[in-house]
């Protein structure tokens, strides 16, 4: 099988390496990839915006299989333009994948679908922000409707800060404050099946102790030791099975990653957020972790035929730390040049972009262990000017010694 993976950051990076490891995929291309994922596929030079170039590649390629990495290709509707043109595509279309682009439309959706989520309120004018503010109260949590590259959200005590955000969006949601730890579980889903994945935490704020800035991820871990045995079958049967038969029912069948962003409340699992595509840096504990081969997998989700299918996982535990440049969010500096990659055993190393520089993932037989590899990893990457967190993955590693 002829892959061609699009998309160039640490997400695809480790796509690329579940890909490779599949023997049935025969070629791996990548675009426009990066510098680590060059060393496992044939990269393509490529604007990740440009639809067209993007068929004509995998036409040129004459490929089995186009997998879309990033949100930004789903929502402009790349995933519409493959399939008219033949090609077996992993990704949604640009009406389902509207479930990441439009929160108001998830919203929608997740109502029609039963589905628990934040009680919220879509507002347009100032009228209506100021009695969404007031209903729900403190903490604010504001969130620009359309996909905001990571800076849609912001979740504060101060309502002049939600109010200004607000009145900075065209159209916003505003809703109640959910209260508990956030996990991701993702859903591999051909239209009518979804398999769920199991679960991982990410880390979003930039330093120790989830202080300073909302960021892509500085780390992610998993499995959950913590989290409740049955959150697998229960996210699969309260979430993401009723938001696929939903999107079915609808006339847009929703093939390709399903990402629900949860907090497990006391009242229950609600729903934060959803995304259209894998998750980064969670895929980068994810697929080390995955026995099932990933392009087989894929295939069967691209051509409608994931009934029955059994996802196999390693008893593994992996962590993912990541390197991000000084500055990064808001304004990443340049980073001098990495001397020299470390050797440890049992890591991987992923190239990301775009202010994170890579994330190195650590396998080991329980968290502490994988914490440790990653760790080791990290500290002998002399990079001027760049940082990580230093506690991903700490808590979950202290509570599963006392278990
Ligand atoms: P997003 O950009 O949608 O991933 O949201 C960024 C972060 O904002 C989430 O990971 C949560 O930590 C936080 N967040 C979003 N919605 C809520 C909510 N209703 N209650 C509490 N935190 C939230
Ligand atoms: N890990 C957060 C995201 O991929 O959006």
């Amino acid at each position: 099988m002829r892959v061609l993976l699009v998309g160039g950051g640490g997400r695809e990076h480790a796509l690329a390496l579940g890909l490779q490891a599949d023997p049935e995929v025969t070629e791996l291309h990548c675009a426009p990839g990066n510098a680590g994922i060059a060393e496992i596929a044939t990269i393509h030079p490529l604007v990740i915006s440009d639809n067209a170039a993007i068929v004509a590649l995998a036409q040129e390629l004459n490929v089995d299989l186009v997998v879309v990495g990033p949100e930004l290709p789903l929502v402009n509707g790349v995933a519409d333009e493959l399939r008219a043109a033949g090609f077996a595509t992993f990704g949604p279309s640009k009406a389902a994948a509207q479930l990441e682009g439009s929160k108001n439309f998830a919203k929608e959706v997740m109502h029609d679908a039963g589905v628990a989520t934040a009680r919220s309120a879509t507002c347009t004018n100032r009228v209506q922000i100021e009695k969404a503010l007031d209903e729900f109260g403190a903490p604010y949590v504001v969130k620009d409707d359309g996909l905001a590259g990571g800076k849609g959200v912001v979740v504060t005590d101060d309502r002049d800060a939600a109010l200004t955000h607000a009145l900075a969006c065209q159209k916003v949601v505003i809703e109640e404050f959910l209260d508990g730890p956030e996990i991701s579980l993702f859903g591999i889903s051909d239209g009518k099946t979804i398999i769920a994945m199991e679960p991982a935490q990410d880390f979003k704020r930039a330093f120790d102790g989830d202080e300073g800035p909302n960021t892509g991820g500085m780390g992610a871990y998993s499995p959950l030791p913590w989290a409740p045995s049955d959150i697998i079958e229960q996210t699969h049967h309260d979430v993401l099975a009723p938001m696929i038969a939903e999107m079915a029912a609808r006339g847009t069948p929703f093939v390709g990653l399903l990402y629900a962003g949860l907090s497990l409340t006391d009242h229950g699992v609600r729903v934060i957020e959803f995304n259209a595509r894998f998750g980064d840096p969670e895929t980068q504990v994810l697929i080390p972790r995955l026995k099932t081969p990933l392009g087989s997998l894929l295939y069967k989700a691209a051509t409608r035929n994931l009934e029955g299918v059994k996802l196999e996982w390693r008893k593994d535990s992996a962590v993912t730390v990541v390197l991000a440049a000084r500055g990064y969010p808001s304004d990443p500096q340049p980073v001098g040049e990495i001397a020299k990659m470390p050797a440890i055993a049992d890591t991987h190393v992923f190239f990301a972009g775009g202010g994170r520089i890579l994330s190195i993932t650590g396998i080991g037989d329980d968290l502490t262990d994988a914490r440790d590899r990653a760790y080791r990893g990290i500290s002998q990457i002399a990079l001027d000017g760049s940082f990580y967190r230093t506690d991903i993955a700490l808590n979950a590693s202290i509570a599963e010694k006392g278990n």
